[in-house]
């Protein structure tokens, strides 16, 4: 592979959508920011110089940084923030992945307009296991406030209440003519009749899992998370927060100048209010002579009923991995542990500084296994590098929840959730299952689980508790979806493994932001093996500090 050189400047830029101007972070005055775009091998340094008032890190969504974990991002974690005027250069190496990724700000809500795509191409001569499209493009999905999204949410935590739902949703930074005042604001792809194009789909939606569909389309879905899958025709994709989904679509309507609604809308479960609008983007026919007919209708795309979790459920289990001589699956086989995961919300006790408006001077809370994650004042990876872990982090995260309870049916009497800073400390190549499990606490919710520093293998998913005894007969042991970000059924269970092959923190986290910031995430301490290239290197000296 080569080197890459990307340079992205953290500074604001005023931006209109929905007939509101307002000034928003950005990557070098572009929203979306930049693409950047790679060769499977290839190394990339991005420098990040900070030129706004916040605090900003930016973490490459999916990249597996095999001994890189100092590039990884997320804040606290496994950097301290870039702080004003400061830089930070990524430097990582694209180790066995090619397709689809993003990159997106990993500290606050700042992620709400700092994302971007990135494009993994396969190595030099390399050639996808699928037709050549004509054109590759990003679809990027994200999520659109009005207001300032730093301040809602640090109103939100700061009196205990939820944050506001966002006025929309967009497509490569675009609501679309669903929206009141925002018709010129719309994404249009342009396209050859008889043409095949690749959609690189990306869902940087705060809060939000996606069904996307194109009128009139089939899409024929090759890559999910940057890994090759079993190519399968479906209507409409659904997609959650962290997930990327390459699909194909054929141009092939007959009728020129003809104009398709490329529509998303969300997927939601759970009990709170949630923004129940569609982005619609235009898929549009240009032919060689000139529209006779300009003024043909748009025609539209339907989607699922907002909480269809059947038909999510069934989208989900057609994702095999394309397991070829050229692309072998690194399943592990056999299990050194076990663990199993409650994730949901709860609520746990105002604290001092808060002015909380939660009964009972409490506030929503989120966790896994009843323990809200508390952000140290460090980053756990330089707490672990210098062995510096003590009042920092401790090692006793619970391999299973404290307490059982009918998980999907009545919640327990006790709805309070422990809090800290726990971790669990793995030993180099630990092969890890792990079952995800929903509660229904304060209501059954589907919850996009992603991991950093490693792919997963998604076994099994089911409704209901998970039954240690019959469901493991269910697990897929020869081709399960390979990904970095899986979707926890809403009242249900999905089971998971990974090898724990690379050495650093890496942060578990549900990608719906609001969950995140109520505390539903935990790490992994992956101690480095006894072989040199088993080993985390000591931190890049312009490694930000606290
Ligand atoms: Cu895309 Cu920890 O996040």
């Amino acid at each position: 592979g080569i080197t890459r050189h990307y340079k992205f400047n953290i500074q604001m830029q005023n931006v209109t959508r929905l007939c509101q101007t307002k000034s928003i972070v950005t990557v070098n005055g572009q929203f979306p920011g930049p693409r950047i775009i790679a060769r499977e091998g290839d190394r990339l340094l991005i420098k990040v110089v900070n030129h706004v008032q916040y605090n900003v890190t930016l973490h490459w969504h999916g990249i597996r940084q095999l001994r890189s974990g100092w590039a990884d991002g997320p804040a606290y974690v496994t950097q301290c923030p870039i702080q004003t005027g400061k830089s930070y250069v990524y430097n990582f190496t694209i180790t066995g992945q090619r397709g689809t990724l993003f990159w997106h700000a990993h500290i606050s809500w700042l992620r709400a307009t700092l994302y971007g795509p990135i494009v993994i191409l396969p190595k030099r001569h390399a050639s996808y296991p699928f037709p050549q499209p004509f054109k590759e493009v990003p679809i990027i999905f994200g999520e659109w406030w009005k207001a300032d999204t730093e301040t809602i949410i640090n109103q939100a935590l700061a009196t205990g209440g939820a944050p506001n739902i966002s006025d929309a949703f967009t497509i490569n930074g675009l609501p679309g003519p669903s929206y009141n005042c925002s018709a010129k604001e719309t994404f249009k792809l342009k396209v050859k009749p008889g043409k095949t194009y690749l959609l690189r789909l990306i869902n940087a939606a705060l809060n939000d899992e996606l069904f996307f569909r194109i009128a009139n389309h089939t899409l024929t879905v090759v890559e999910a998370d940057a890994v090759y899958v079993k190519p399968f025709k479906t209507d409409i994709v659904l997609i959650t927060p962290g997930q990327t989904t390459n699909v194909l679509v054929k141009a092939k309507s007959k009728s020129p100048n003809a104009k398709f609604a490329m529509s998303a809308r969300p997927y939601a479960t759970g009990p709170a209010t949630f923004d129940n609008t569609t982005t619609i983007g235009i898929l549009e026919y240009h032919d060689k002579k000139p529209a006779s007919n300009n003024k043909l209708p748009l025609l539209k795309a339907k989607l699922p009923f907002f909480n269809d979790s059947n038909y999510a459920m069934k989208f989900n289990l057609k994702l095999h991995r394309l397991n070829t001589a050229k692309f072998p699956s690194k399943l592990p086989q056999k299990i050194d542990r076990r663990f199993f995961f409650t994730v949901g919300l709860g609520i746990l006790p105002c604290s001092q500084n808060q002015t909380c408006q939660g009964p009972n001077n409490t506030r929503p809370a989120a966790g896994v296994n009843n323990v809200s994650f508390v952000q140290p004042n460090i980053a756990l990876l330089q707490a672990h590098f210098f062995n510096r872990s003590k009042g920092v982090y401790t090692t006793n995260f619970p391999a299973n929840p404290p307490f059982k309870f009918n998980y999907t049916g009545n919640p327990p009497k006790n709805i309070f959730l422990d809090s800290g800073t726990k971790v669990v400390a793995l030993p180099f190549n630990t092969s890890v299952e792990l079952v995800l499990q929903d509660t229904s606490i304060l209501g059954a919710e589907s919850h996009p689980l992603h991991l950093h520093g490693f792919n997963f293998f998604v076994l099994a998913q089911g409704v209901g508790n998970f039954d240690p005894k019959k469901d493991p007969a269910k697990f897929n042991l020869v081709d399960p979806a390979e990904r970095n970000t899986v979707g926890v059924p809403a009242g249900g269970w999905v089971a998971i493994r990974f090898l724990a092959d690379n050495p650093g923190v890496w942060f578990m986290h549900c990608h719906l932001e609001v969950h995140t910031s109520w505390g539903l995430k935990m790490a992994w301490v992956v101690n480095d093996g006894k072989g040199p290239k088993q080993k985390l290197p000591p931190p890049p000296a312009d490694l930000p500090k606290c």
